[in-house]
């Protein structure tokens, strides 16, 4: 028996989330600058490499594979490696294979990825105004991606709606996204904004919108019910009695939740960051190149980068400045 991947925490690592590509169809304020400079497609993970690395980790004990970018599903024959990952599906080593989106892509895919074994997707959504929407993603079109969950819907994926918290744009929002979510069976799930990566003249501290202060403003209008339930990732959640509704909150500036983590992040380049809050990474690009034929050196390089993951993220922006920032994008290591 292989021994599981735990951290010097005693953290067991059980959730990798693979960026298969830095590139996006949107250009989110919060998330990228309007002139981004992308990787050269020479320099990213075949599909046949993101294979092998990813099935790497289910021999080393994952279970939970979700698929992120940039956009994911902008990477060309990307369903390649989906109808790839479905063979762990079958043979139970991995118990959920899914993906984060930004929807515009899945009127295209929502029937082939459900065919790969996909159940359950989110969509990154923040707002309902056609407007505002075509405003905070600089190129996105609110009807496209409406469409993308209407077909999502449709194959029969479970859809949570991912929303980040911004103070001054979605705060009037709060009860028609709710609204909206319930009417349509999908759960919802609010993010603290992190600072990440350089995003221009947008201030961080601006767009910060509390997640206590939301809880309560939803407290003046629903019954909240906290529930045990996890889903492997950070969101804790509340059922809204009036509705039924689940609603997660994501919290990494007002209530940490490092100590539960489980997850580690392989980017479309194969560095591994073990936290999404710190600028260390491990290359497992070397092992895999270097050893085509054989991927115990892959193996150990896992472990080695496992036993070095660091206690947690240091965002802060309690002394109203930002601390703890870190310089890349959401985009390269996808959330
Ligand atoms: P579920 O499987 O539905 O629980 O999803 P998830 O929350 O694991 O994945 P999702 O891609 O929806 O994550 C939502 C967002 O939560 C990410 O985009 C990040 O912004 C944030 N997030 C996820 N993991 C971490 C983490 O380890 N640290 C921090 N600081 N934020 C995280
Ligand atoms: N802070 C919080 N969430 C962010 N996302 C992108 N950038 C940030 C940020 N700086 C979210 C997206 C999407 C997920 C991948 O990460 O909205 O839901
Ligand atoms: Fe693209 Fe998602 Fe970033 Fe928006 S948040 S630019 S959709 S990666």
């Amino acid at each position: 028996m292989t021994q599981p991947l735990i951290d010097p925490f005693q953290r067991p690592i059980s959730y990798l989330r693979v960026s298969v590509t830095d590139r996006c169809d949107f250009r989110c304020v919060y998330c990228m600058s309007e002139n981004m400079t992308f990787l050269p497609k020479k320099d990213l993970l075949t599909l046949e490499e993101l294979d092998r690395m990813c099935s790497s980790f289910v021999r080393l004990g994952v279970e939970k594979l979700r698929i992120t970018g940039g956009e994911p599903l902008v990477r060309r024959d990307i369903m390649t490696f989906f109808r790839a990952m479905t063979r762990h599906l079958d043979a139970g080593a991995l118990k959920e294979l899914t993906l984060t989106t930004n929807g515009s892509q899945l009127g295209r895919f929502a029937d082939d990825l459900y065919d790969a074994g996909v159940r359950r997707v989110n969509v990154s959504l923040d707002t309902l105004d056609e407007k505002k929407f075509a405003d905070i993603t600089r190129w996105g079109r609110l009807p496209q991606v409406i469409k993308g969950i209407d077909a999502a819907q449709k194959a029969g994926l479970r859809v949570k709606i991912n929303a980040v918290a911004l103070k001054g744009f979605n705060e009037d929002e709060l009860f028609s996204i709710t609204e909206w979510c319930a009417e349509r069976d999908m759960d919802l799930t609010w993010i603290e904004v992190m600072p990440m990566g350089d995003i221009g003249n947008e201030d961080r501290l601006d767009q910060y919108w509390k997640l206590d202060d939301l809880r309560a403003r939803l407290a003046e209008r629903y019954t909240l019910t906290d529930l045990p339930e996890r889903t492997g990732g950070p969101a804790r959640y509340v059922r809204l009695e009036e509705t039924g509704q689940k609603t997660g909150f994501i919290t990494p500036l007002t209530h940490n939740f490092c100590e539960s983590c489980n997850r580690v992040r392989l980017t479309c380049t194969g560095e591994l960051f073990m936290c999404l809050g710190q600028e260390d990474n491990a290359d497992l690009r070397v092992a895999l190149r270097n050893f085509p034929e054989d991927d115990s050196p892959l193996e150990d390089a896992i472990r080695a980068a496992i036993a070095l993951k660091p206690k947690g993220h240091d965002f802060d922006y309690s002394r109203q400045k930002v601390d703890g920032r870190v310089s890349r994008h959401m985009s390269h290591t996808g959330g």
